[in-house]
C-alpha cells in the first residue's frame, strides 16, 4: 500500500511543518521591470526579511511560484542557492497553468536535488502544485479575464506526477499542497484537488472584496470569514495562508483605501491577531514585482530593514469575535445584491487576488495578463461562487 503509506508519511510531516508556523513572503521570479531575478537578488530579499526591525517572529521562509530560473529552459531557480546561503525555508511552487505537462518543472527540481542534496531538501517545507489555477478558471476568474487557468483533473494528475517524481528522494516526505483563492476551495467540482493534497494554501485579499463593505475597519472580519470557510472545507487538512496583505499606496478599490496606515492596521488585525505563530504564513509582500499593478503591497521600500510601518504587534485588537462578525456583516454585504445567501453570510469574497507574482513568473507566459485587475468582479459572479460555496457548509 504504497499510496497510503505515502499519505501517512506526508500527513506526519505536514503536521510537523505546520507546528513550525513559518513566517515568510512571496517572491516571484522577476523584478518590477520584468527582468529575471538572480541569486544576489534573492540573497538581498532573504537578508532583509530576516533583518526586519521589530518583526513579530523570524521571517526566514519564502514562497516561490516555480522551480525554473527565468531566461532558462529547465535550470533550477537561483532562489534555491540564495536560500541555502541564508538558511531560508522554502514553500516551493510548480507553475501548472497554460501547459499540458510539468516536465520542465520536475527536471529543474531534480537537477537541484542532485546538485545541492540535503542542503536544499532540508529547507523545503512544502510543495504547491499550481497557484490560483482554479480561480482563473472559475466564473469569477473568467469574468475578470484573469488569464489561463487549469482544470482540477489536470492538477490532480500533476500532483500524482510530482509525488512519483520525488518518491525516491528526500522530498517524498514533504507535504504537497495547492494554492488558490478562498472561494474556489468550496466549489464541489474542485474537491478532487482537496482530496489529492496534504495541505491547502489560501490567498485572501479583503482589499479587493468589492461590494462587501471592504473598508479597512472591516478587513479583519472579511478575512476571518473567508479563512474560516476554507478551514471548513479542508477536511481537517492544514490550511496555510499563502498570500495576504493590504496595499500601502495605489487607487482605492470600492470602500478600500490604500495607505501605510491601513497596511499597518491590516498587519495588526490579520497578521498579528490571526496568523503569525499560528499557521504558516506568507505575507504579500516584501518587494513588488508587477509594474501593471497600481497597488503597492511591499511593506518596505528598496529592501530596507526599516519597514514603512512599525511591525510590532499590539496586545489588543479591534476585530470583533466571529459571532459578532456575522451580525455586523449582513448589513455591509447586502450591497452585493440579489442573492440572499451571500447577503446573509456576508462572507462573499470577491474571488480576488491580485495575481501579481503569479503572472510575473509564468515561465512562458504573457507576464501581465492578470495584474491587479483580476480582482474586479461583478456581484453576479461573486454570488455564484458564494452560492456554490455555502451549500457545502
Ligand atoms: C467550479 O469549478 C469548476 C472547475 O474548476 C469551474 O469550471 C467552475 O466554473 C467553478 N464554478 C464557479 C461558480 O466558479
Amino acid at each position: 500500500m504504497r499510496f497510503s503509506s505515502t499519505i501517512a508519511a506526508a500527513a506526519l510531516v505536514a503536521s510537523t511543518a505546520a507546528a513550525d508556523n513559518y513566517l515568510g513572503f512571496n517572491s516571484g521570479a522577476t523584478k518590477a521591470d520584468r527582468s529575471a531575478k538572480f541569486k544576489e537578488d534573492w540573497v538581498a530579499e532573504f537578508k532583509t526579511a530576516q533583518g526586519l526591525k521589530n518583526a513579530p517572529g523570524k521571517f526566514n521562509a519564502v514562497r516561490l511560484y516555480t522551480n525554473i530560473q527565468a531566461y532558462a529552459q529547465d535550470d533550477p531557480i537561483e532562489a534555491f542557492e540564495a536560500a541555502i546561503e541564508t538558511e531560508t525555508y522554502m514553500l516551493l511552487g510548480i507553475w501548472a497553468s497554460g501547459t499540458t505537462n510539468i516536465d520542465k518543472e520536475l527536471s529543474a527540481l531534480n537537477k537541484a536535488i542532485k546538485k545541492y542534496g540535503s542542503k536544499f531538501t532540508d529547507l523545503v517545507i512544502g510543495m504547491s502544485v499550481g497557484s490560483e489555477d482554479l480561480y482563473r478558471n472559475s466564473v469569477t476568474g473568467v469574468t475578470n479575464e484573469a488569464g489561463v487557468g487549469q482544470d482540477p483533473d489536470v492538477l490532480v494528475k500533476f500532483i500524482e506526477q510530482y509525488r512519483k517524481a520525488v518518491a525516491d528522494t528526500p522530498l517524498s516526505s514533504v507535504p504537497v499542497g495547492h494554492v488558490d483563492t478562498w472561494d474556489v476551495w468550496g466549489n464541489t467540482t474542485n474537491k478532487v484537488v482537496v482530496d489529492a493534497i496534504d495541505f491547502l494554501g489560501v490567498d485572501e485579499y479583503p482589499y479587493y472584496e468589492t461590494g462587501k463593505g471592504n473598508a479597512i475597519s472591516n478587513s479583519g472580519q472579511l478575512f476571518d470569514r473567508a479563512y474560516d470557510a476554507t478551514i471548513g472545507v479542508a477536511g481537517g487538512k492544514p490550511v496555510w495562508v499563502t498570500e495576504t496583505g493590504w496595499p500601502s499606496s495605489g487607487p482605492a478599490w470600492d470602500e478600500a483605501e490604500a495607505s501605510v496606515k491601513n497596511a499597518k492596521y491590516y498587519w495588526n488585525e490579520v497578521g498579528c491577531r490571526r496568523l503569525f505563530g499560528k499557521t504558516p504564513t506568507f505575507w504579500y509582500t516584501l518587494r513588488d514585482s508587477n509594474p501593471d499593478n497600481k497597488m503597492q503591497f511591499a511593506i518596505t521600500k528598496d529592501l530596507s530593514t526599516t519597514p514603512l510601518f512599525d511591525l510590532t504587534c499590539p496586545t489588543t485588537f479591534e476585530t470583533p469575535e466571529a459571532s459578532e462578525n456575522t451580525a455586523s456583516s449582513s448589513g455591509s454585504a447586502t450591497k452585493s445584491g440579489s442573492s440572499g445567501s451571500a447577503s446573509e453570510t456576508g462572507s462573499a469574497s470577491a474571488g480576488n487576488s491580485n495575481g501579481e507574482d503569479s503572472t510575473a513568473v509564468q515561465p512562458d507566459g504573457p507576464g501581465s495578463a492578470a495584474s491587479g485587475l483580476v480582482a474586479s468582479m461583478t456581484a453576479t459572479a461573486a454570488l455564484a461562487v458564494v452560492g456554490a460555496f455555502f451549500t457545502l457548509l
